[in-house]
């Protein structure tokens, strides 16, 4: 058990399942992308920790980039997406691929594609390490997605509880 701010977090998804999930993502990334250079985007804060790993599992030439949005306040997500910092690359006639810690209502990944509709990619790709199938109501594809979860709110491995819990190898799930 751990306690953020006024909450009590238990014991979910191990730093082992996770490591597996993504080392799965990285074979079938790898697979699709051989004969290019993708250029991966994270989606700050909570993509930090997924984007490292993934990256050190990924074996092909890739470049790395991040975009920084924000939709959740507490433990609910907000229907306004913020775009906090922007992506500047030129992406005109890349493999893009965005990657997310978690898709929950889809309203993050339906904003970013929005924002990178102008920008001319040649396939956009989207990844992400936690899905909750049961809130995700969007028409959008997810081309990885490592683990699906039901809908309850959780917190570690970049995911935060209002600013907290970020940092845990682990991943918590609030307790009833
Ligand atoms: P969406 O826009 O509703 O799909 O939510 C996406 C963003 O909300 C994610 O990138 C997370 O930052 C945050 N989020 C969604 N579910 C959770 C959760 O269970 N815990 C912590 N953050 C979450
Ligand atoms: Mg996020």
């Amino acid at each position: 058990m751990i306690h953020l701010h006024d909450k009590t977090f238990e014991a979910f998804i191990s730093s082992e399942e996770i490591d597996f999930a993504i080392k799965n993502m990285a074979k079938q990334m790898d697979d699709d992308f051989f004969n290019e250079i993708p250029v991966f985007v994270g989606v700050l804060n909570g993509a930090f920790m997924v984007m490292a790993d993934l990256m050190k599992q990924y074996r092909g030439m890739c470049e790395v980039s991040f975009v920084k949005m924000a939709s959740y306040e507490g433990t609910q997500s907000t229907n306004e997406v913020k775009q906090l910092i922007g992506l500047n690359q030129d992406l005109e006639g890349r493999t893009v691929i965005i990657v997310e810690d978690i898709v929950d209502t889809g309203n993050t990944i339906e904003e970013l594609k929005a924002i990178l509709k102008d920008k001319k990619v040649k396939h956009l790709k989207i990844a992400t390490l936690f899905l909750k199938p049961d809130a995700f109501k969007k028409d959008i594809k997810l081309d990885y997605v490592g683990i699906r979860i039901p809908n309850k709110f959780i917190v570690g491995y970049g995911l935060d509880y209002d600013g907290l819990g970020r940092n845990l190898a682990d991943v918590y799930q609030l307790a009833e």
